[in-house]
């Protein structure tokens, strides 16, 4: 796997939005799997600033994202589907269609959940995933004790997770309980994978992932076993990677 140190979140971010575009200017068509949460923000303005500029064109690409909150309509304001639309889909000239969530609502879960694998196998799999990092090393919202072939499935999040993202909320009672989520298997058949993460809360899980056991308790260490990843990192989820083992510091 790949380590690339930035000096901050802007630098990391541009990183990646330069590989999107480069990507997207030799294969219009692409597949890319999307994340959401506070730590793609920038990726996405940055993006959307490009697409208006007319730098680059999204308007050809499909998209699947990670997750959703189960029990969330997709116009609920806090659903991933509204922050998805917020953040990008919106802004680039991206038809419905060509965007992909799994259901937050729906009326038989585990249906809909292979309905979504065999929507990514008919679109001819992920070709390039970004990734975010819980502070307790969950990838999507696969939790720690997620096996290494999960399937995208329901899940029940962990009291740290809602916590963590409980600030995205008026109320942190209303943070939704489980989710419906792309599983460890699921992402690991990407063809490209890039996790990006930022802050000092980030490095116990980072280093986890990097310098640990590969196991179920850092979700995140079995992206070890895929022949393309990076790590895109600021200096703070950096922090405890031991330089050498680790970490190529740029800029
Ligand atoms: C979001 C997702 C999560 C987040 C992770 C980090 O679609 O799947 O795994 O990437 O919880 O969240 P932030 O970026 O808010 O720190």
């Amino acid at each position: 796997m790949n380590v690339l140190v930035f000096a901050d979140p802007t630098a990391a971010s541009l990183h990646i939005v330069d590989e999107v575009s480069k990507i997207v200017r030799e294969r219009p068509e692409v597949v890319l799997g999307l994340a959401t949460g506070g730590t793609p923000t920038d990726v996405y303005r940055e993006l959307v600033r490009r697409q208006q500029a007319g730098d680059i064109d999204l308007s050809g690409v499909t998209t699947f994202n990670l997750d959703e909150y189960v029990g969330l309509s997709p116009e609920h304001p806090q659903s991933f589907a509204s922050f998805m639309r917020h953040h990008l889909f919106d802004h680039v000239g991206l038809s419905v269609d060509r965007t992909h969530l799994p259901p937050g609502r729906c009326d038989d879960f585990s249906a809909a959940a292979r309905d979504y694998e065999a929507d990514i196998a008919r679109h001819g799999g992920i070709d390039w995933q970004l990734l975010g990092i819980g502070d307790n090393g969950h990838i999507a919202f696969n939790e720690p004790g997620s096996p290494a072939g999960s399937r995208t499935r329901i899940v029940q999040l962990t009291a740290e997770t809602i916590e963590a993202n409980s600030r995205f909320f008026d109320d942190p009672r209303d943070v939704p309980r489980r989710a419906i989520t792309m599983g460890i298997g699921t992402i690991l058949e990407a063809k490209r994978i890039r996790l990006l993460a930022f802050g000092a809360q980030k490095a116990a899980a980072v280093a986890a992932a990097i310098q640990g056991p590969v196991g179920d308790d850092c979700p995140a260490s079995f992206l070890r076993r895929h022949p393309d990843v990076t790590f895109v990192l600021d200096r703070a989820a950096a922090g405890r990677l031991q330089r050498e083992v680790g970490a190529n510091p740029e800029s």
